[in-house]
């Protein structure tokens, strides 16, 4: 089927930060700014149809010079550490592909930043 597309500030996303649109090529009316702080994270809340395996499209963009990791947590479970690469620019958006476990109906998908740097700017994602 087709991805749903769950975007960073649409209720009931969570965003431990500020929703920004000043960087262009976002989707949606803006992107999730978390605070530059470990844990202030972008949290979805995405619906299963069946348990089992999801390909989760992630899109960001981080304009600085090095990666900026974050623990992958769903359903309150770290999964895995993600990096989110330098892109170039705060307006180059690129769409990183993970592979999650869901369970049938509803599930939380939190992007969990493991540094101070906090997390990259994050816009949607799509399951
Ligand atoms: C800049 C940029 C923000 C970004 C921030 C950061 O302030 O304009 O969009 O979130 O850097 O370092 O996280």
């Amino acid at each position: 089927a087709a991805p749903t597309r769950y975007e960073a500030e649409s209720s009931p996303a969570v965003c431990t930060g500020t929703i920004d649109s000043n960087h262009s090529g976002y989707s949606g009316s803006g992107f999730c700014n978390g605070n530059n702080a470990t844990g202030a994270y972008a949290e979805f809340t995405v619906n299963a149809g069946t348990a089992g395996t999801a390909t989760l499209g992630v899109r960001f963009a981080n304009g600085t010079t090095s990666a900026r990791t974050a623990d992958l947590i769903v359903n309150g479970s770290t999964v895995q550490s993600v990096s989110f690469e330098a892109t170039g620019a705060w307006n180059t958006w690129v769409t990183k592909t993970l592979t999650v476990s869901l369970r049938s109906g509803s599930n939380t998908i939190r992007l969990n930043p493991t540094t101070s740097n906090g997390l990259a700017n994050i816009d949607y994602i799509d399951v």
